[in-house]
């Protein structure tokens, strides 16, 4: 059966959801968008995602269509919709569609598009959860707003596509020597002496959801965390690497540009983690 999508307040077939050519999204990638994942038919820390959104169009100054509280009812519609019982809501806002191509924003009241869609994916029982991940490095060629979740992501599909080309999972991007994050997620170490290192957040990477919560999980627990830079020289002499996202929650990266991390086996912590992150997830499911 086809799936449900939602496009500027209808919900529609998939192939019948639909925007103007003269979308700013599609002509300047002048929007924001949103990675929510779904478990036992239900949104997994989307309070956070939807905290980011807001954030998100303030810094770019769109207005969402929609409040807050109306955009989870339809997030909950499309997975019910679309009988969602994992993997992801996808959501993506942008400054609509003008009149013509011009770059500043319209004079007139022009709408914000707002579109979602969902997609099915085994989060849980995903099979590079238990083998663990291979990450390639690429330099970080991004804008310098990377805080902002922006449509333009072009940086980041060619540094996913050398990653694929490599037969790696992830690429993680790298400036001034130092690991910024991956392509779609946060990167993390475990050192020598059982620190948990992920960068501080800045305008030089996306502040992660799932970075967020895994941090506190962490913190929670006593184990030490550390929010400033790594190398990758620092990542291979570290006991463990790991990556965080919506779409995997934690995963073990087990080589770096063709180089074993330890043992080139998920760890341990990689491994509690993900297990502390996937019982947090049902458990504040809404
Ligand atoms: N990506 N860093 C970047 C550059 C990302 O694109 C993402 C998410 C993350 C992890 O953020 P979170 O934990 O909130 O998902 C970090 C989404 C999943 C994507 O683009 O598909």
């Amino acid at each position: 059966m086809e799936s449900i999508a939602y496009v500027n307040g209808a919900f529609v077939p998939l192939s019948e959801a639909k925007v103007s050519v003269l979308d700013r999204g599609f002509l300047f990638a002048d929007g924001i968008y949103e990675v929510a994942a779904v478990l036992d038919g239900k949104l997994i820390d989307n309070a956070s995602h939807l905290a980011r959104l807001e954030r998100s169009v303030g810094e770019i100054k769109l207005k969402l269509p929609e409040t807050i509280e109306r955009i989870q009812e339809i997030q909950k519609e499309l997975v019910a919709r679309n009988n969602l019982v994992s993997g992801l809501v996808y959501l993506q806002v942008t400054r609509g569609a003008d009149a013509g191509r011009d770059f500043a924003f319209p004079k007139a009241e022009v709408r914000p598009t707002l579109i979602m869609f969902t997609s099915q994916k085994e989060i849980v029982d995903a099979p590079s959860a238990r083998t663990g991940v291979k990450v390639i490095t690429v330099p970080d060629i991004r804008w310098t707003r990377r805080d902002i979740k922006s449509v333009a992501l072009l940086a980041q599909v060619l540094a996913k596509q050398a990653a694929a080309e490599a037969g790696a999972a992830e690429a993680w991007m790298i400036e001034d020597g130092f690991v910024t994050e991956g392509g779609s997620s946060s990167a993390f170490i475990l050192t020598q002496d059982d620190v948990i290192v992920t960068r501080q957040n800045s305008t030089d990477i996306l502040p992660g959801c799932t970075r967020k919560a895994v941090v506190a999980l962490a913190e929670e627990r006593q184990l030490r965390v550390e929010e400033r830079s790594f190398t990758v020289a620092e990542a291979l002499a570290a006991k463990e690497a790991f990556i965080t996202s919506a779409s995997v929650f934690v995963q073990p990266v087990i080589a770096i540009d063709g180089k074993p991390v330890a043992a080139g086996k998920p760890g341990p912590m990689a491994t509690r983690l993900r297990e502390i992150y996937v019982e947090f997830a049902r458990n504040t499911a809404v």
